[in-house]
């Protein structure tokens, strides 16, 4: 059945590991996933962007993910992904979605916590759970001068003040991750004393992680050796991902990975099989890269195999 996060925030954060929360575009993409988290028996945030939505229309991916749940057995959420506005947030509310992320991180604190108390209201009468965000995920240049990073990054009283007078169910945080494909210049880092700070600001309370692929170098040098141009392509070590679910972080958002995985793939099919032009020979392999790829993160990065 389609669930709300809020029981697997709960085991997630008790248990110390986190819950996959992975973009979907299409139906392969969709296949691929929900048949690793099937085969890992793991818990399952499957989320839509604005961009998605108008990629692929609201009810197609709705339906899709309906097919998933009776396909695969397996209670998963489905989640909007940065939410900017409050029509974006109850169109999906009243279209079926068990999750919304409201993200005011671009307005001031106050218009923030407006706008996102505004999302919880409805939100919580028609049984949905609300994810909002403080602070700015930084860019490549960001996290180099501490001022920045005091300028950009959560502040934690801010994030107690936040949550209290909000009511949301999760937050998520800019700690040093960054969306796509380029977030560090040189060695990566992220800020854990300040997610440390946060999380015992917060107990019990679950915290997310965006931009949080891996960029995994298999993937770029794949992009790179059969026809692509993507260098110096870098994301957060798995390492760093695992240790961030000892702090509270219950949400780990993946969407570059897959990307990625999927390029490479298809990449490598037509420069190995130049004559192919049937879409199920090069997506096919693409859906299988999807699946693997996504069990691996179950297993060594989310750490939420077995977890249902
Ligand atoms: O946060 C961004 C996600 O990767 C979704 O990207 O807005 O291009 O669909 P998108
Ligand atoms: P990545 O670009 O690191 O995959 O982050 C995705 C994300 O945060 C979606 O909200
Ligand atoms: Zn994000």
């Amino acid at each position: 059945p389609l669930v709300t996060t809020k029981e697997m925030f709960k085991k997630a954060y008790d248990g110390q590991y986190a819950v996959g929360a992975f973009n979907v575009n299409n139906m392969e993409i969709i296949q691929g996933i929900v048949d690793a988290a099937k085969e890992e028996q793991a818990p399952l945030i499957l989320q839509v962007s604005a961009g998605a939505r108008k990629y692929a229309k609201h009810i197609y991916l709705t339906k899709l993910v309906e097919a998933a749940l009776e396909d695969s057995g397996l209670p998963i959420a489905l989640h909007l992904d940065h939410g900017d506005d409050f029509e974006i947030c109850k169109s999906c509310i009243d279209g079926g979605f068990s999750s919304v992320m409201i993200d005011g991180s671009k307005y001031s604190f106050e218009e923030n916590i407006a706008l996102t108390k505004k999302v919880v209201e409805y939100a919580h009468a028609h049984g949905v759970v609300v994810e909002a965000e403080l602070g700015k995920l930084a860019g490549v240049e960001d996290a180099v001068k501490v001022s920045a990073k005091d300028a950009t990054y959560t502040d934690p009283d801010e994030a107690v003040e936040f949550v209290e007078r909000t009511g949301c169910d999760s937050l998520a945080i800019a700690i040093g991750t960054s969306h796509g494909a380029y977030k560090f210049k040189g060695e990566p880092s992220l800020d854990y004393a300040r997610l440390e700070k946060i999380s015992s600001l917060l107990p019990n309370y679950p915290l997310v992680l965006h931009g949080a692929s891996t960029v995994l170098p298999e993937f770029v040098a794949k992009c790179n050796q059969f026809g692509g141009h993507i260098p110096g392509a870098q994301g957060v070590p798995e390492d760093m991902l695992l240790r961030a679910g000892k702090f509270g972080v219950c949400k780990i958002n993946i969407d570059t990975d897959l990307r990625l995985a999927m390029t490479a793939s298809i990449r490598e099919h037509f420069v190995n099989n130049p004559s192919d032009f049937d879409p199920r020979q090069y997506l096919k392999p693409a859906r299988e890269a999807i699946k693997n790829m996504v069990k691996h993160k179950i297993k060594n990065v989310l750490n939420c195999s077995n977890r249902l």
